[in-house]
């Protein structure tokens, strides 16, 4: 399963985007306002930062079809290759889906709550579906489930559409989503850092370090190795 990172934080994005096995970043509208400032520039400098072969994927703002062809036609053009166009799944947006990706354009059908609107993008030429696992859990359904109910139609259905699992609070439910086979999971830089970080990791690298130093001294290995091939 890929990990994309959810966040318009530039700090956060240029951290990950060195550090972890990131595949891309997804924006939504709520992300960007929180960010603020000039968004136009905040969305080129994220492209600049993940490069242009990662994914980026970009909420329309427009909810009208003609506004949506125009705007999507608009963020490739500023972002190239690799955008993905986040719609809504709604019947304006699985409009503007179906006259998209006829003409090439990434689509990630977004604010997906249910497997019959999963099945209805993908029909319409999504390349992802995004369920909200978090959102589902909130309104008392299993967003987990769902997400596998989601794999298992497409996996029957032998469509290209992969599932970009969305809307994660804890680190289990990103686990879970990975084990339906879901294609992609976009995740918090908070729940990002939780999927690594390990307090028995910390103590066990720390303790190496003093074994190594109580018994060597301050020096690398590497440096032992290069003293005696001088
Ligand atoms: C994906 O990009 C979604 O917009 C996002 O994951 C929603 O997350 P939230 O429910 O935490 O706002």
């Amino acid at each position: 399963m890929k990990l994309i990172l959810d966040t318009a934080n530039l700090d956060d994005i240029r951290y990950f985007n060195e550090y972890y096995p990131i595949a891309g970043v997804t924006t939504n509208p709520t992300i960007l306002a929180t960010e603020g400032g000039d968004v136009v520039e905040l969305l080129k400098k994220i492209r600049e930062i993940i490069g242009p072969f990662k994914e980026f994927h970009v909420q329309l703002t427009e909810t009208k079809f003609d506004g949506m062809i125009a705007e999507a036609e608009a963020i490739v053009g500023l972002l190239g290759k690799n955008t993905y166009i986040k719609i809504p799944a709604t019947d304006e947006g699985i409009k503007a889906t179906k006259f998209l990706s006829s003409k090439g354009y990434l689509i990630t059908t977004t604010a997906v709550l249910s497997s019959s609107q999963a099945m209805i993008a993908s029909l319409a030429g999504a390349a992802y579906v995004a369920p909200y696992v978090s959102r589902l859990e909130n309104i008392c359904e299993d967003g987990v489930a769902i997400v596998a109910d989601i794999q298992a139609i497409f996996d029957a259905a032998k469509t290209d559409t992969q599932v970009l699992a969305a809307s994660f609070k804890t680190v289990r439910q990103v686990l879970s989503v990975a084990l339906t086979g879901a294609g992609a999971a976009t995740v918090s830089a908070d729940v990002m850092y939780k999927l690594l970080e390990h307090l028995t990791t910390d103590r066990s690298v720390a303790m190496f370090e003093e074994d190594w130093k109580n018994a060597f001294g301050d020096v690398t290995l590497g440096e032992l190795i290069a003293k005696t091939s001088k």
